[in-house]
C-alpha cells in the first residue's frame, strides 16, 4: 500500500511528502479564540471564536477539485509561475514537503533552485495567523522574481456569505494603507470589528478586488494579475468595492546565490471600542491593528512566538507520556491522540473538512464527552466549558442539544429532547473532579437556560440530569429515548416520510413508548458516579435512593434488555425490539454491549462475557467493529435515519470509531487485554498508517469518525476526520483502561489491562501537582491484576496512589 508521508516523533510532526494525498490532510492552528484549518496545500480558512458568525476568510465547500481557497503564495520567476504548496497553480515542484506539527504547519516547495518555506501558525494570545515565508536562492546565479500573496475575505457571517448574494455582492469594503489591506465590510454600520492582511516590507503593488486579481475568466490557479505581471511595467492597485474583497501583496525580490530572505505576513482580526471606531470620517481606527502588526514585524519575533508556543505544547503533552516497546502506541498516546483531543475540545463538531462551521456549534453531549479526554491538559478551560454547558440545561434536566460558541446561548432551531444528553453532564463533571479534586465546582451557581434568575449550584444540575432519566421511563421501565440517544440516527419517534425533513429536528411523536437500552446502561454506569459524588458530600440518604434506582435499572436491563446472546438496543414505538435476534436486519448493535458491560451489568452471571463474545462474532472486522449487523438494506420508517444510509456507512453498520472504545473498555473490565488491544490497534491511526494509508484515505495521524463497514463497497475507507468524540474516548481508553492509569476522586488508580505478551511499560503522569514515574512489570505474563505497588520504594496496600501534596516526583513500581 502506498504511503504519503511518515511520522517524525522527535519533532512531533507528521511529514507529508507529496501534495497529492488521497484527500486534503489538514491541521489546526490556534489555541484559544482564533482558529484556522490548514491543509497540506495551504487550503482552509480562519475564524474568530465562531466559525459561523465570525468567519475571516472564505472557503468553498465541496468544490472541484476539493479544497479550494486558502492562504496562497505565488512565485513568478521569468515566465514560470508556481506555488510553494503546489496548489493552486499545481505546477510540478522539484521538491515538496508539508510538516504538520503542534499548532503549526510548514510547507516547503522548491522549483528551479529557488526554495520557499512557508510557516503558518497562530501565536499564543493572538487573534491572527502569522505566515513567515523564507525564500532561498539555491542556485549559483542571482535571482529576480516576484512573490504574490492571496487571501480572500469572507463577509463575516459564513452562512450569509454563501447564500445572500443580492446583498453581499454590494457590501464589500476595504481600506489600503501602505502594505496593509483592511477588510472593513459592514464596519460602517453595526460591526465593531475588522480584519487585515499585512506584510513587513514595502510592496510593489496590491490587489483588494478579486475579479481584478483573477481576471474575469480565470481562477486562483492562473490569476491574471500574476500571469501577466511584468516587474517594473505592470501596475497593481485594485480596490475592493462591493463584489469580493481579497488581499494580495506584490513583492519584488532579488536574491544573490546562496542567500535567503524572510517576509512575515499577518492576517489579523481586531475589535474596537464602539465609541472609538473611527480615526476620521470614513477612516477606521487602526490602533489595535498596528499594535498587532508591530508585534510581528521581524522574523525573530516570529521565532520567539514559535518557541513560546512550543513550550505550551511541551507542557501540555508532558502530563501523560508512555514509553512502551511499540512506537505506534507511543506516538498515539504521547502526541496525536492528545493533540486531537485538544482540537476537538476547542471546536466541538463545528469546523472541519466535513463540518461546515455553519451548521453545528457546540454539542451538549459532544462537548461533555470531550472533557474526559482533555481535562488533564487545561483543567481551568474544562471547568469553564462545564459551566457553559450546564448553563444551557433546562430546569427539568433536559438540555439544548447545541449552543453557539460566540453567544453561548442554546440553539433553538435544534432544541432538546435527546434523552442521553443530561447524563453526559454527570460524566464530564465526574471526570473533572477526579482529575482536579476541585469539589468546589459543585457549589458554583449556574443558571438554567441562561436565565440568571434560575441559578442553582452545579450539584443541582447533576441531580436534574439524574432525575431526568427516572422521570422519563417507558413501558418496560427503561429510559425513553426522546428524539435520539447517543446514536443521533436512531429516531424512534420521528416517522419521517417527507424528503428534506431533518431527522434531527422533525416533529416527533410524544415519545412515551420508545425506550433505549443504551441510556439504561449509561444511567447505571454514569449514575454510579453521581452516587459516589453524593456519598463524598455526606448525602447518604440521597445516595441510597439514587443507588436503588440504579440497581432497579440494572435488573431491568437483565430482563427486558437481554436478548439471549447480547443486549437489546432499544424498543421502538410499537414496543418491538431493536437490535434483537427477532429482527430481520439490525439484529445486534454495538452501543448497548459496550455501555452495559461498562456498567458491569451481567458481569457475575456470564452475560457480559457473552455480549462481548457476540460483538466479536457479529461486529468485528479487520478495520474495527461495525455499529450494527446486519446492515439495514431498506428504509425503516419506525427507525429513522439509521436506515437511511447505504449499508456500511455511518450509523448504518459503519465502523463508528467513537464506540469501539466502549467495547475496548468493557473488555478491560473483564480482564481481556488481548482482545482489548486487538480492537484498539485496528482503528488507531498510527497502526492503519502502516497498513492502509491509501484505502483509509483520511489523515493517518488523527481518528476519523467513521470507517466504512463490511457491507460497504469501500470497506476500510474512512470519513469525517478530526472532530469526533472518538478522540476523547480513545484517549480515555488507552490511557486509563489499557495502560490503566486512571484518576479517581481520592487518588490515581493503576490497573493496566494489556496483552499478556507485553513485558510491561513505563509512563509518566502528572496528577494534582505531583509527578509519578511509573514502571509496570508484567512478571506473570498476564493481562490484568496488580500484585504489588510501591511508591518511592515503599509498598502500599491496593493499587491507588494517594494524592501527594508535595508537588514532587515519585517513583512508582507496579508488579503484575
Ligand atoms: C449523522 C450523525 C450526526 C447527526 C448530527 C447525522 O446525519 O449521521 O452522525 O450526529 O447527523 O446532526
Ligand atoms: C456525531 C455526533 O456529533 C454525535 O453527537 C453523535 O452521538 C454521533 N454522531 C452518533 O450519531
Amino acid at each position: 500500500m502506498k504511503k504519503y508521508g511518515f511520522f517524525d516523533d522527535a519533532a512531533r510532526e507528521y511529514v507529508i511528502t507529496t501534495p497529492q494525498t488521497p484527500y486534503p490532510w489538514i491541521n489546526y492552528l490556534g489555541t484559544q479564540d482564533f482558529f484556522s484549518l490548514i491543509s497540506n496545500t495551504a487550503g482552509g480558512y480562519c475564524f474568530y471564536k465562531d466559525a459561523r458568525l465570525r468567519r475571516i476568510t472564505r472557503y468553498r465547500y465541496n468544490n472541484v477539485p476539493v479544497d479550494m481557497n486558502g492562504r496562497y503564495f505565488y512565485i513568478k520567476e521569468g515566465s514560470d509561475v508556481w506555488s510553494p504548496g503546489w496548489k493552486p497553480v499545481k505546477n510540478d515542484l522539484d521538491d515538496y514537503k508539508c510538516r504538520h506539527g503542534m499548532g503549526y504547519t510548514v510547507i516547503h516547495g522548491t522549483k528551479n533552485k529557488l526554495a520557499a518555506e512557508a510557516l503558518f501558525f497562530v501565536p499564543m494570545n493572538f487573534n491572527g495567523e502569522v505566515h513567515k515565508i523564507k525564500l532561498t536562492n539555491e542556485s549559483k546565479k542571482k535571482k529576480k522574481f516576484t512573490l504574490f500573496s492571496m487571501a480572500e475575505f469572507c463577509l463575516w457571517n459564513a452562512h450569509d456569505d454563501f447564500t445572500n448574494f443580492q446583498r453581499n455582492l454590494n457590501t464589500g469594503e476595504v481600506e489600503v494603507d501602505g502594505s496593509t489591506i483592511y477588510h472593513k465590510t459592514e464596519y460602517r454600520e453595526r460591526r465593531n470589528h475588522y480584519s487585515f492582511y499585512t506584510v513587513n516590507t514595502e510592496v510593489a503593488g496590491f490587489h483588494s478586488d478579486r475579479d481584478s486579481f483573477t481576471g474575469r475568466y480565470n481562477g486562483f490557479e492562473a490569476p491574471e494579475a500574476v500571469m501577466k505581471w511584468k516587474p517594473g511595467k505592470s501596475e497593481a492597485k485594485s480596490v475592493g468595492d462591493g463584489w469580493s474583497p481579497i488581499a494580495s501583496h506584490v513583492i519584488e525580490v532579488t536574491l544573490e546565490p546562496g542567500k535567503s530572505e524572510e517576509f512575515v505576513f499577518v492576517l489579523g482580526y481586531v475589535e474596537v471600542e464602539n465609541d472609538d471606531k473611527w480615526a476620521k470620517p470614513g477612516v477606521i481606527n487602526k490602533k489595535n491593528a498596528k499594535a498587532m502588526i508591530k508585534k510581528f514585524n521581524t522574523a525573530s519575533a516570529v521565532n520567539k512566538a514559535m518557541a513560546e508556543m512550543k513550550k505550551f505544547w511541551d507542557d501540555l503533552l508532558s502530563r501523560y507520556t508512555v514509553k512502551s516497546g511499540d512506537d505506534k502506541l507511543n506516538r498515539m498516546v504521547n502526541i496525536w491522540n492528545q493533540y486531537q483531543c485538544i482540537v476537538t475540545f476547542n471546536l466541538s463538531r463545528s469546523a472541519s473538512y466535513f463540518e461546515s462551521g455553519i451548521g453545528r456549534g457546540m454539542g451538549f453531549r459532544d462537548s461533555n464527552q470531550d472533557i474526559a479526554g482533555f481535562v488533564h491538559q487545561l483543567p481551568d478551560r474544562a471547568r469553564q466549558r462545564i459551566i457553559d454547558l450546564a448553563s444551557t440545561q433546562f430546569e427539568n434536566g433536559g438540555a439544548y442539544h447545541q449552543y453557539q460558541p460566540l453567544t453561548k446561548k442554546g440553539n433553538n432551531e435544534v432544541g432538546g429532547n435527546f434523552n442521553d444528553d443530561p447524563l453526559w453532564l454527570i460524566y464530564s463533571v465526574a471526570s473533572y473532579i477526579k482529575e482536579t479534586g476541585d469539589w468546589d465546582i459543585l457549589k458554583e451557581s449556574v443558571p438554567f437556560d441562561n436565565n440568571p434568575a434560575t441559578a442553582k449550584p452545579l450539584l443541582d444540575h447533576l441531580s436534574a440530569s439524574f432525575h431526568h432519566v427516572i422521570n422519563n421511563l417507558g413501558p418496560h421501565g427503561l429510559p425513553l429515548i426522546g428524539r435520539a440517544d447517543w446514536n443521533d440516527c436512531l429516531n424512534l419517534n420521528c416517522f419521517s416520510t417527507t424528503p428534506d425533513e431533518s431527522f434531527q429536528t422533525c416533529t416527533s411523536k410524544d415519545g412515551k413508548t420508545a425506550e433505549s437500552v443504551l441510556i439504561a446502561g449509561m444511567f447505571a454506569c454514569i449514575g454510579k458516579e453521581y452516587v459516589r459524588i453524593l456519598k463524598h458530600l455526606g448525602k447518604k440518604a440521597e445516595a441510597e435512593v439514587a443507588q436503588n434506582h440504579i440497581d432497579k435499572m440494572k435488573k431491568t436491563i437483565l430482563t427486558a434488555g437481554w436478548d439471549g446472546e447480547w443486549f437489546v438496543r432499544a424498543y421502538d414505538d410499537n414496543k418491538q425490539k431493536v437490535g434483537s435476534k427477532e429482527c430481520g436486519e439490525g439484529k445486534i448493535f454495538i452501543e448497548s454491549q459496550g455501555f452495559c458491560v461498562m456498567a458491569e451489568v451481567g458481569v457475575d452471571d456470564g452475560k457480559a462475557e457473552k455480549a462481548l463474545e457476540s460483538a466479536r462474532k457479529y461486529l468485528d472486522t479487520d478495520h474495527g467493529l461495525v455499529l450494527l449487523n446486519p446492515a439495514y438494506t431498506k428504509y425503516h420508517v419506525e427507525l429513522g435515519e439509521v436506515s437511511s444510509y447505504p449499508p456500511g456507512y455511518k450509523e448504518n453498520a459503519g465502523i463508528f470509531c467513537h464506540n469501539n472504545p466502549w467495547i475496548i473498555i468493557a473488555e478491560t473490565i473483564l480482564g481481556q487485554g488481548d482482545n482489548a488491544f486487538s480492537h484498539y490497534s485496528k482503528i488507531a491511526p498510527a497502526y492503519r498508517e502502516e497498513k492502509y494509508s491509501e484505502l483509509h484515505r483520511m489523515e493517518p495521524y488523527v481518528y476519523p469518525q467513521m470507517i466504512a463497514g463490511k457491507d460497504a463497497k469501500r470497506h476500510g475507507e474512512a470519513k469525517n476526520s478530526w472532530l469526533t468524540g472518538t478522540a476523547a474516548w480513545n484517549f480515555v481508553t488507552v490511557s486509563q483502561w489499557i495502560l490503566g492509569i486512571r484518576p479517581d476522586y481520592d487518588g490515581l488508580i493503576i490497573d493496566p489491562c494489556i496483552p499478556s505478551t507485553w513485558p510491561g511499560f513505563k509512563a509518566t503522569r502528572k496528577f494534582r501537582g505531583a509527578t509519578f514515574n511509573i514502571t509496570v512489570k508484567n512478571e506473570s505474563k498476564s493481562c490484568k491484576g496488580v500484585r504489588c505497588l510501591t511508591i518511592d520504594g515503599k509498598a502500599i496496600p491496593g493499587n491507588t496512589i494517594p494524592v501527594f501534596t508535595d508537588g514532587k516526583a515519585h517513583s512508582v513500581v507496579v508488579i503484575m
